[in-house]
């Protein structure tokens, strides 16, 4: 058997700026932004990115960016395997890792950047709401990461919904001359989304956190009667469930906006929930009214 080549580890900004004035001649530059604890989801990240750009570099960061935790949340036991992840890199045929100390990215760390992305209004509700602060984390670790990579293709999952939006609003309203590619979610063959958090679960949990993609999918099941029922056929999934402590369950348009009363065509259910300490977020899209069924893929 032979072992896939590792991807070039490199952990300063020196160290990539060198990298990349190199690399750049062989083609455009895809990226995928990571915590780390890589699992298949990310592969498919990866291979968004390479399909996007040929022959160019392909670049993954590691770094778990204490910007965006809040206090109590897990940033002290948010799982860190890099060994792993180079091998999942080099199966993928990345070119280079950034996996940089903190002090690399936030060179005041303990002190807290005096510049940070406001994300606006859209940072305030379903995530934002339970999580205040996070999505100013968030677009600052990905606004200063477009700043040392300035990739021309950067691939995010679509399960962190809000936050794909987010960032595609700040590419736009920053100028920031990146194309922003949502990619699907990738699942487990019984539904659950892929998550790296997915590896806090007990067996038991994991059994119990299934009522997520089975209130997203009976969601989809009602949504020929309009988002009231969607949201009404997901609630009773949930209620059914146990171990399972319901954050939020929102059908909102495709934009994360409000819907109008009696609202037809595209939408998307999102859920967040604990389970046991763990707490895991998922989303699906939705055609509401008289056509409504499940939309052939996740990708809008
Ligand atoms: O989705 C993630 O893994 C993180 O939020 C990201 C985009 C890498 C920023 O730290």
């Amino acid at each position: 058997m032979t072992l896939p080549d590792l991807p070039t580890l490199v952990d300063t900004r020196a160290e990539l700026a060198a990298y990349l004035e190199a690399a750049r001649g062989r083609g455009r530059v895809g990226f995928v932004p990571t915590m780390g604890a890589l699992h298949e989801g990310h592969a498919s990240l990866m291979r968004t990115a390479r399909d996007r750009v040929g022959r160019g570099p392909v670049v993954v960061s590691i770094f778990v960016n204490p910007l965006q935790f809040g206090a109590g949340e897990d940033l002290d036991r948010y799982p860190r395997t890099l060994d792993a992840d180079l091998e999942v890199c080099g199966r993928e045929g990345v070119d280079v890792v950034f996996a940089p100390a903190v002090t690399e990215v936030y060179p005041s760390w303990p002190a807290q950047p005096q510049v940070t992305v406001a994300p606006g209004p859209l940072a305030d509700v379903l995530e934002g709401r339970t999580r205040p602060g996070h999505f100013a984390g968030v677009l600052t670790v990905v606004a200063k990461l477009f700043g040392l990579v300035r990739p021309d293709v950067a691939v995010f999952g679509q399960k962190d919904y809000q936050q794909l939006a987010l960032i595609r609003q700040m590419t736009a309203d920053l100028c920031l001359g990146v194309e922003v590619v949502g990619a699907e979610t990738c699942r487990d063959p019984d539904g659950l989304a892929l998550s790296s958090r997915n590896r806090y679960l007990s067996a038991d949990e994991r059994a119990s956190a299934l009522a997520l993609s089975r209130a997203l999918c009976a969601a989809q099941g009602a949504a020929a009667d309009g988002s009231e029922a969607a949201r009404a056929a997901a609630v009773a999934v949930l209620a059914e469930a146990s171990g399972v402590d319901l954050d939020y369950l929102a059908v909102t348009a495709p934009d994360l906006g409000d819907l109008a009363p009696g609202a037809t065509g595209e939408a998307r259910v999102l859920v967040a929930a604990r389970v046991g300490t763990t707490r895991l977020i998922d989303n699906l899209p939705l055609t509401l009214g008289p056509s409504g069924s499940a939309p052939s893929g996740e990708d809008h």
